[in-house]
């Protein structure tokens, strides 16, 4: 079985992601291992919290790209943002200083824990209308979308994209995540399963905790679809 982790903060001195190359090195080996064949590296683009990170993310990914060659020439890389939505987010995304995901329309995007739903809504409107696809990053963890489980049909209707957390179906970020992701999954409104790694320990780059609920609740297609097809299409920038 091999994924596509289209999600992942891997790079190194960028963000709250990898501090060191060692340990960008080290969270490389621990996906190739668990068998991750392609990664797209998302670093924040989150001014107020880490600044721009445009020029930090390139260097650090021409290192990375540099290992691979020589280690595993048979992983593909990469690179976006994820777009920690602001108000100023859809210029620095025109500007080009937020990348889109491997230079295509589609364009992850993530918001604090506390976010209130029609922040979200009038954010995912926003960025539609000025032609972007959106990706919704760890869709299972914002709380305000519990009880708006007919926005997210509604989003996904009109081409919006649910992304959610391998290991959030295992409690990680709460019973309450774990719930609306499986719920997600079993409704078919889930299009990609990522990793969202940070570390090599309390958030690791591994997409094989979630296979067997998959096993279990899903046919073979809709696996591949949600652990590689649908990744691939993006970075195709094709439609899901
Ligand atoms: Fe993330």
């Amino acid at each position: 079985m091999q994924f596509f982790d289209l999600h992942s903060h891997m790079l190194c001195g960028v963000d709250d992601g990898a501090k060191t190359s060692e340990e960008m090195f080290a969270m490389l080996e621990m996906a190739y291992e668990d068998g991750i064949r392609a990664v797209c590296l998302t670093p924040h683009y989150s001014p107020y919290l880490f600044g721009d990170t445009s020029e930090t993310s390139a260097r650090s990914f021409e290192v990375l790209k540099e290992y691979v060659a020589k280690k595993h020439p048979d992983m593909r890389l990469f690179i976006g943002h994820e777009l920690g939505y602001h108000h100023s987010g859809l210029d620095a995304l025109n500007e080009g200083k937020c990348r889109s995901i491997a230079g295509g329309r589609y364009v992850l995007v993530d918001f604090p824990e506390s976010v209130e739903f029609f922040e979200i809504q009038s954010a995912m409107d926003q960025l539609q209308r000025a032609g972007y696809f959106v990706i919704l990053a760890h869709t299972e963890r914002y709380r305000c979308l519990f009880n708006h489980f007919g926005w997210i049909e509604q989003f996904v209707e009109e081409g919006g994209v649910i992304q959610i957390n391998a290991s959030s179906v295992n409690g990680d970020w709460g019973r309450g995540a774990a719930k609306q992701w499986k719920k997600l999954v079993k409704k078919g409104l889930a299009h990609i399963i990522s990793t969202d790694a940070h570390n090599l320990t309390s958030r690791k780059p591994l997409m094989s905790v979630c296979m067997p609920f998959l096993q279990k609740h899903c046919d073979a297609r809709t696996i591949r679809a949600l652990t590689w097809d649908n990744a691939c299409r993006v970075v195709r920038d094709e439609m899901i």
